[in-house]
């Protein structure tokens, strides 16, 4: 039995994600939102250096860096089926998957806004990294507004 659900497991990151979630959506959306969790405490955790008087410049890098190699993961977080049909507790709402140029087009501007956070981050320009974080911030809740369910 555990040898077939790894098998499937494999052929399913084989042949993509959304044959992943199909196999078993109750993953798929703990995954995700474990996967939203650790990205919300890099956020908090740069949002808290940065109100520091002396921010740490090490620590806004790893938060940066770690933010920066999330945000492009997102798009295939959302295989189809893991939407509010699915049954279970979860905030993406059924407009994902209605309008999907729309919400890829809101994951690549994060994705683009936490690159220029890393790379303020990495040059070390702590007023350039306050700057890029709230650009962030918009970008988090452009496609919150849209695509998530308030309570859920
Ligand atoms: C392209 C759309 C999109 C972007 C961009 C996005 N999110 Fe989300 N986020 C969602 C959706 C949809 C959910 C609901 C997921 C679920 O419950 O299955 C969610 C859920 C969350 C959660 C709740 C996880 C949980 O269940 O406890 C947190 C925290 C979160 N997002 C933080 C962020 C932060 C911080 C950013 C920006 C750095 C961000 N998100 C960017 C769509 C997005």
């Amino acid at each position: 039995m555990k040898r077939v659900y790894v098998l499937a497991a494999v052929l399913a990151v084989a042949i993509g994600s959304s044959a992943a979630m199909a196999l078993d959506a109750p993953a798929a959306i703990k995954d995700r939102q474990d996967f939203y969790k650790d990205l919300g405490k890099s956020v908090k955790g740069l949002g808290e250096e940065l109100k520091s008087s002396s921010p740490n410049v090490a620590e806004l890098k790893k938060f940066a860096a770690a933010i920066d190699a999330s945000a492009p993961k997102i798009p295939a977080l959302f295989p189809a089926g893991t939407g509010p049909e699915a049954g279970i507790k979860t905030g993406a709402k059924a407009e994902i998957w209605q309008k999907p140029d729309e919400f890829k087009k809101d994951a690549a501007d994060m994705a683009a806004a936490a690159h220029a956070l890393n790379v303020a981050a990495q040059s070390g320009d702590v007023a350039a990294v306050k700057d890029a974080a709230g650009k962030l911030g918009e970008a988090c809740k452009a496609c919150h507004q849209t695509f998530r369910e308030k309570e859920h």
